[in-house]
């Protein structure tokens, strides 16, 4: 059957106390309402409709960024759940098949969870949990599987109240009747909102089916403080570590390792005290990355060495056996097999051939205060320490530059570049001068400072 989602997205979250919109707020390195998109792909749905309110531009932007097929909603004053997803329904139109409603602030659900309130033959069904503390969460009165009607808090009995299935907010419905009963909503209730909650009432009048299916409290944890965020970043965190553990990656110290949602890490990888990853990092097997080391949109070749102290940014492409040491950043630049930049480097746009050797403090001027530039070295090459390679410019293979060196035009392959002030050496003038200032110094004379 077809499916459609909707992700609800229009809060400010005013417990966050920030400017920003409460789904932008990152956990593993992207927004919130990107860890929601990305849960619910997993049921690969024919049209996706996101729900913006507050700061609707940059939310856009975000879930464009991830998915630049997804429609975007507006609902300009949140009255509800039951409403946004009313400002949904236009998006809808010439939809048929099921309606899946996820929260933009709710990161953890699974796959497995989802495809279960997918293949419910219910009209309506809803995502629960049993809570340890049901705290303020909606309740539902359920007769086993069958739904009976949600209760909000706020309106609840103390009886009902005691209940401890809650409502996730997660709910799966029949396009059609969708479309039929959320124009029937209304906001006689205890917060005056359109209650997405009351659609089981309406249902049942209905003839249709309710139902709930349930899954882990764990899984249904929603954001909406900071200290929310950072217990959400924990939780997140601790389970990357296992998990790549158990795929056979060694975490000297596991706790200082931070994944983001997409990391990848290969068998038999050994990652170091004090690694941090941003979006987009592959680490194939075997490669080791050494202590404190900031690595985002790179790519680790098998037997790759990386770090102490080493920065691979977007575009980083790390070739089997090659080395980025201390204080080496890499951006947008190929390295070779085998080839080592081992201190103190920048290499930016730039492409490096295999088995080459980047002398200490070489720089890669890519940036000309308006254009990025390339620089491309050939294979066996061997850049002095110190080299300036004034972009856009070639080093050929098995060529070499100087200590010192700025190369501000190419160097074919096999030849050596050496543009440096010539030395002069005056015999003896080291201690005449050491001679002369330590006798005026006995004189009395002072310094300067
Ligand atoms: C809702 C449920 C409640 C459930 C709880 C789980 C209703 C009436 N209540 O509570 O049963 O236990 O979630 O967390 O559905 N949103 C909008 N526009 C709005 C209102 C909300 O986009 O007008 C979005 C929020 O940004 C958020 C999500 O919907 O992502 C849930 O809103 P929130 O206010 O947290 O939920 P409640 O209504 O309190």
């Amino acid at each position: 059957m077809a499916t459609a989602l909707i992700v609800l997205a229009a809060g400010l979250g005013t417990r966050m106390n920030s400017d920003l919109p409460k789904v932008l707020h990152r956990l593993a390195g992207v927004p919130l309402v990107i860890h929601a998109l990305r849960a619910g792909s997993a049921l690969e749905p024919d049209r996706t409709i996101v729900v913006t309110g507050h700061g609707a531009e940059a939310v856009t932007k975000a879930v464009h960024a991830w998915d630049d097929t997804a429609i975007i909603a507006l609902q300009p004053e949140q009255k509800g759940t039951g409403h946004a997803v009313a400002c949904a329904l236009p998006a809808l139109q010439g939809f048929t098949g099921r309606v899946i409603v996820l929260y933009g602030d709710t990161p953890f659900l699974t796959p497995e969870t989802l495809e279960k309130l997918n293949a419910s033959p219910a009209d309506v069904t809803f995502l629960g949990f049993r809570a340890e503390d049901p705290k303020r969460y909606g309740r539902l009165i359920a007769d086993g599987d069958e739904l009976l009607r949600i209760v909000e808090w706020k309106d609840a009995s103390p009886q009902e109240r005691n209940i401890t299935l809650c409502n996730s907010g997660v709910m799966a419905c029949d396009a059609d009747l969708l479309a039929t009963l959320i124009p029937q909503l209304g906001t006689a209730n205890a917060a005056g909102e359109y209650y997405l909650t009351d659609l089981v009432t309406l249902a049942r009048k209905a003839g249709r089916t309710a139902s709930v299916v349930t899954c882990e409290e764990s899984e249904t944890l929603g954001i909406d403080s900071r200290a929310g965020l950072a217990e959400a970043e924990a939780i997140f965190q601790a389970r990357a570590r296992a998990q790549a553990m158990e795929d056979g990656v060694t975490l000297i110290e596991p706790g200082t390792v931070h994944f983001a949602f997409d990391t990848v890490v290969g068998r038999d990888a050994i990652l170091h005290q004090h690694v941090i990853f941003g979006p987009g990092v592959t680490v194939e097997s075997g490669a080791e990355i050494l202590p404190f080391c900031h690595i985002e949109g790179a790519h680790v070749s098998t037997g790759a060495r990386i770090g102490p102290f080493a920065r691979l940014r977007p575009g980083a492409e790390i070739g089997d056996d090659a080395h980025v040491g201390n204080f080496v950043e890499v951006k947008n630049t190929t390295l070779g097999t085998g080839a080592k930049a081992n201190h103190l480097t920048y290499l930016g746009d730039a492409e490096v051939g295999e088995g080459t050797n980047i002398g200490a403090g070489t720089v890669t001027c890519n940036y000309d205060g308006v254009f990025k530039h390339r620089t491309v070295i050939g294979k066996r090459a061997f850049i002095g320490s110190d080299t300036m390679l004034v972009a856009p410019v070639r080093v050929g293979d098995d060529a070499m530059t100087a200590t010192g060196t700025v190369v501000t035009s190419d160097v074919p392959d096999e030849a050596l570049a050496i543009g440096r002030a010539r030395q002069e050496t005056k015999p003896g003038l080291a201690k005449r001068l050491m001679d002369r200032l330590r006798a005026e110094k006995a004189a009395g004379k002072k310094g300067n400072a």
